[in-house]
């Protein structure tokens, strides 16, 4: 049988955890090499150790902070020589950490632009890099509707994902005479770890009165009439890394259920 992304190198962010690691598995199953890059090491060897099960030698760990310019050029240069290419990037990794508008610190301001802005940043520059002596590629970012909507406990991480899609936009236009293509997904609220960890701060920030509830109010205006989970996003994923999407560029695709109705 033929997959989707027969002999396709692709390197994923965050994909020891939710989003990342269901990305990781689909392009797995679907042909690619897949490189499982995360901060955590312990995550990633995981996510491979479950993926060898099935697909053996078909993922590598990659451990990187995607902030550490150096730590991701290293990660890309070692998928370069365990997999032979790289063929598709998706900047996934991303971190949101809720406070109220006035409350915002400079701290959380530079820990959640860093890892959401800075690292797609880093991750297009160093990904475009490798691609251009190749011929070509895909870069692929992981934006939200936050990025398309304000939200006052969120300001930090919606001004990251506006500057994903920003950055999104301009990586189109910078890299598209190298045949790179570059291209963006919003999810609106998708039952991972993260939300698991934001759902326990809007409740240490008042915004909720117990776990889970916080995570119910936002759902609650969703027209297919639920959170998504991961899977719910993998076909988008797999469209974006296919050659299906190929005539695709310097845009951000809504997948959040219908919630921001564009
Ligand atoms: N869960 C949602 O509702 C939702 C909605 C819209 C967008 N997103 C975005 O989707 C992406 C994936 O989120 P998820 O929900 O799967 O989260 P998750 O927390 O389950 O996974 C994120 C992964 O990124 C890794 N990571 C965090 N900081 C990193 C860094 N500096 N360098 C390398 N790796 C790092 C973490 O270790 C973790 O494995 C993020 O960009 C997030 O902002 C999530």
């Amino acid at each position: 049988m033929t997959g989707r992304l027969d002999g396709r190198t692709v390197v994923v962010t965050g994909a020891g955890s939710g989003m990342g690691r269901a990305f990781a598995g689909a392009f797995v199953a679907e042909g690619a090499v897949v490189g499982v890059l995360d901060r955590s090491e312990d995550l990633a060897r995981a996510a491979c150790d479950d993926l060898d099960r099935e697909h053996p030698g078909r993922s590598v760990p990659l451990v990187a902070d995607v902030r550490r310019r150096e730590e991701v050029a290293a990660a890309f240069d070692r998928f370069l020589d365990a997999a032979g290419g790289l063929d598709v990037l998706f900047n996934n990794a991303g971190v949101n950490r809720p406070m109220h508008l006035l409350d915002v610190t400079e701290e959380n301001w530079h820990l959640i632009m860093d890892v959401n802005a800075l690292g797609t940043l880093i991750g297009i520059q160093e990904g475009a890099r490798r691609m251009i002596p190749r011929g070509g590629g895909k870069i692929v970012n992981t934006s939200s509707m936050a990025g398309r909507q304000g939200f006052p406990s969120f300001a930090p991480y919606c001004a990251s994902k506006f500057a994903v899609n920003a950055l999104t936009q301009a990586a189109a236009r910078g890299l598209a005479e190298h045949d790179i293509t570059v291209n963006s997904f919003s999810p609106g609220v998708v039952d991972t770890p993260l939300w698991t960890a934001l759902d326990a701060d809007l409740v240490a920030i008042g915004d909720a009165d117990e776990p889970g509830r916080a995570m119910a109010a936002f759902a609650e205006g969703i027209l297919r009439g639920r959170p998504a989970t991961p899977d719910d996003i993998v076909g988008t994923a797999l469209y974006l890394a296919s050659s299906d999407s190929d005539y695709l560029t310097g845009q951000t695709i809504m997948i959040d259920g219908g919630m921001v109705l564009l």
